[in-house]
């Protein structure tokens, strides 16, 4: 075997964050009105409260555009200077052209080059890995990663067991090399394709176009076997989180914040169970916002840093799970 040369690599970090949140709010109280619910059933199994929905003029992208130009903003960044623009999402403006190069045309970001990451709730994570590894091979210097849904676009309206779960939103970080020692010290991602089944859109694709006799069926809309996906989800978040920790050289100890997938209180309390971390070390708002995806830890990471949850040298580790069925986890020290 050929073995592999030391590469000297460049630390990566995140230097600026933005969301984009949509002004309309969906309540639990108008969610009674819609559906057989409660906001009780709602508030005691998933933590939700509210959730935001897009207008009716704008896209994804519009929102993805929204946040990064809040992200660029306070990372001190003009569109130029990016190199790279990854969007994660699994409601893009379109099949294709990616919803990035969309983004890219609105920013007008003229040297960057731009592509969609599909991994359910877990792209963002994947994105920043992604990203991450052309600036510390040295190819680009500046990359700009964003997670965005617009879910209301796929839920079925008629269906309790998803509608009052999901919202929607965008979130966005500009990834750069940062002080030795500082940034994303590990990732670890993962994958089980077998459990595709398990949250999926199934028409639409070229495996069952839509037609005129399925398109007002229930498959048009997202479905998920949500207790299957509730054990999968208790069960990863923790494992892929201590696997990050371990590539890190790090121990649950060592954690100073946690920014999980906000898809459900019951799911993160979990998580921070096995981390062994107080809820106070724990970033929560799923009770505003609902599971909004691949926007879920961006906007978290962003309120987070708002908040002054997240100083200089902070260790975090970000940990999601979703579609694919996909998870990710990474740990950073904080560099700004
Ligand atoms: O981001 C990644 C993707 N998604 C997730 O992370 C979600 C993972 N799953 C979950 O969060 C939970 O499984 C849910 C919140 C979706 C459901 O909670 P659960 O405790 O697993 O409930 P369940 O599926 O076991 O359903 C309990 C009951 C059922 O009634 P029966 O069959 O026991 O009579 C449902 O029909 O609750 C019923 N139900 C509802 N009742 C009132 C389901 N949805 C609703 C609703 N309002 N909205």
């Amino acid at each position: 075997m050929i073995p592999l040369p030391v590469v000297k690599t460049v630390p990566v970090g995140i230097i600026g964050t933005g969301v984009y949140l949509p002004e309309k709010v969906l309540t639990n109280a108008d969610l009674e009105k819609m559906v057989d619910t409660s906001d009780e059933w709602i508030t005691t199994r998933t933590g939700i409260q509210e959730r935001r929905i897009i207008g009716d003029n704008m896209a994804t992208s519009d929102m993805a555009c929204a946040a990064a130009r809040m992200a660029l903003k306070n990372a001190g960044v003009s569109p130029r200077e990016i190199d790279l623009i990854l969007v994660a999402t699994v409601t893009p403006d379109m099949m294709f052209p990616a919803t990035a190069c969309l983004v890219q045309a609105q920013l007008k970001a003229l040297h960057a080059a731009a592509f969609d990451i599909s991994a359910g709730c877990s792209g963002f994570v994947y994105g920043l890995e992604i990203g991450s590894q052309f600036i510390k091979t040295g190819n680009y210097r500046t990359v700009l990663v964003i997670g965005a849904e617009s879910l209301s676009r796929i839920t079925n309206w008629h269906d309790r067991n998803t509608c009052v779960l999901f919202g929607d939103a965008a979130g966005a970080a500009v990834l750069k090399p940062v002080e030795e020692g500082f940034g994303i010290l590990s990732v670890e991602l993962g994958a089980d394709g077998s459990g595709g089944d398990l949250l999926k859109l199934a028409v639409g694709g070229a495996r069952t176009p839509i037609t005129e006799e399925n398109c007002h069926s229930p498959d048009r809309y997202l479905y998920m076997a949500g207790r299957e996906v509730f054990k999968f989800a208790v069960k990863i978040m923790g494992e892929c989180a201590l696997k990050a920790l371990e590539i890190a050289g790090l121990d649950r100890k060592d954690v100073d914040y946690l920014i999980p997938h906000q898809a459900n209180i019951r799911i993160i309390e979990a998580a921070a169970r096995r981390l062994e971390l107080p809820m106070e070390k724990v970033f929560v708002n799923v009770q505003k916002y609902g599971n909004t995806s691949a926007a879920s830890i961006p906007v978290a990471l962003h309120e987070a840093v708002v908040e002054g949850k997240i100083k200089k040298g902070d260790k975090i580790v970000l940990v999601g799970f979703g579609a694919g069925l996909t998870w990710g986890a990474s740990v950073i020290k904080w560099a700004v």
